[in-house]
């Protein structure tokens, strides 16, 4: 079996650094792409065909009629949306897609939303600004063992019984909701009934996928730094984002896997609550929150802005294993003076020889920053590494070598074709 024939491609910040781009160029070679972990907190714009998609389940591969697309295990899918993004991908003429669905992913449900925006709402308790999703209440579930599960549509009776344990095991938290056992069918039967052809057990597929030898890109969501165990907890996900959590969320043994891409924002940006050293809460923060319209796919929130962290990448790097990094949007830094990077965190005057776990510790983190000659030069057009403007490229070189991971990747504009590839061993199958 060949080892290099998986990759995996992952956010190696706090999300949203431009995967949707970055896995679509990826997924090109591919012969199955699959998504292990989170749902549709997720939102991946695409630009295909003239026409731009909103994804938040489906993964990559979607308009390649030759590529096996599989939502894994680890996620957790909301029918309702599921079934939206598939009748918009329809739309724009794209019918005979493959798609396969894990038995064994869990089903988010009204119930699970209800309780995500009441947690959120509330005046005791941490506040996480989440998507609202019902991600956190779904995995909830999942770890209790009481959870829906994908292959729980397809049998009525058991899937009536379920929903109802839940109403009333939550029912307390319910209340002042219009949730029922009848407006829950109503709208999930029809929906249910039109992914339930493609539920199928996907960790089948994909092992005999590897064992010929095809090549599988393993897809994630959010980023490191919201990852459930490494994340800066509370304020993460439910889920493993980091690259770890593509073995468990498909199936496929962690010895497959032979390349892992982080994808790397050329600055810093969040959503949601929680510490973020780098922050900019002035006109340059402005600069790149507009320059780059930084607002949610999902939830179409603004993004808090910040200079790019290097601590918190070593962190991200060592995590997740990172083979290479896929830099995006370093267009968006065009036109600044002066660019800055954190290379060190002091705390209480002292430098920081880790990333901090403890998340107070991180708030209270000052970062020390190298600063860069801006440049000016439109990157748009530029095809190699060589014609980047020397100030920038020493920007990727002082970033690789602060690292010891090479860029692979350069993304200098929001079209397909504004991409340089510097290795393609790790981007191209
Ligand atoms: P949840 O995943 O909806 O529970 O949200 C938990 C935290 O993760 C919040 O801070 C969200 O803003 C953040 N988050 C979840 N999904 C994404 C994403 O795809 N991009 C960026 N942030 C995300």
């Amino acid at each position: 079996m060949k080892k290099n024939s998986v990759k995996v491609v992952t956010g190696a910040q706090w999300g949203d650094e431009g995967k949707g781009k970055v896995t679509h160029f990826m997924s090109k070679g591919a012969d199955a792409v699959a998504r292990f972990a989170g749902g549709c907190n997720a939102g991946h714009t695409i630009i295909f065909g003239g026409k731009t998609y909103k994804l938040h389940h489906l993964p990559s591969g979607i308009f390649k009629e030759e590529c096996v697309n599989i939502l894994g295990n680890g996620m957790v899918i909301d029918p309702l949306i599921l079934n939206d993004e598939l009748t918009s991908i329809r739309d724009g003429g794209f019918n005979s897609f493959n798609l396969q669905i894990s038995d064994r992913a869990h089903i988010i449900m009204p119930y699970h939303r209800f309780i995500d925006s009441l947690k959120e709402q509330s005046k005791t308790g941490v506040k996480l600004g989440t998507t609202g999703r019902g991600i956190g209440p779904v995995y909830m579930d999942k770890a209790a063992r009481t959870g829906i599960r994908a292959s729980d549509l397809k049998n009525k009776e058991l899937l009536s019984e379920k929903i109802k344990y839940h109403l009333k095991e939550k029912a307390h938290l319910l209340e002042g909701s219009n949730i029922s056992i009848e407006n829950i069918l109503e709208k999930l039967t029809p929906a249910a009934e039109k992914i339930i052809p493609l539920i199928t057990d996907d960790s089948v597929t994909l092992y005999e996928l590897f064992q010929q030898e095809k090549n599988i890109l393993l897809e994630g969501a959010q980023g490191a730094l919201l990852d459930i165990d490494f994340g800066t907890y509370p304020f993460v996900t439910s889920s493993t984002s980091i690259s770890g959590g593509a073995s468990p969320g498909t199936g496929l043994p962690p010895w497959s896997i032979g390349t892992v891409v982080g994808i790397v924002k050329a600055y810093t940006t969040r959503v949601g609550t929680g510490p973020f050293p780098t922050e900019l809460k002035d006109k340059t923060g402005e600069f790149l929150l507009t320059k780059g319209a930084e607002f949610g796919t999902t939830t179409g929130r603004p993004r808090r802005c910040g200079w790019l962290d290097l601590p918190l990448l070593k962190f991200s790097a060592r995590i997740n294993g990172l083979t290479s990094i896929a830099l995006t949007k370093l267009d968006i830094l065009t036109g600044l003076q002066t660019v800055k990077i954190a290379v060190d965190y002091k705390l209480d005057g002292k430098l920081v020889k880790n990333f901090p776990s403890d998340t107070a510790e991180l708030e209270r983190c000052q970062p020390v920053y190298h600063d860069f000659d801006g440049w000016e030069e439109d990157l748009s057009k530029i095809k190699e590494k060589q014609s980047l403007p020397n100030q920038a490229k020493k920007y990727i070189e002082f970033i690789e070598e602060y690292l010891k991971v090479p860029v692979s990747l350069i993304s200098v504009g929001g079209d397909h074709d504004e991409t340089i590839i510097t290795d393609k061993k790790e981007i191209l199958f």
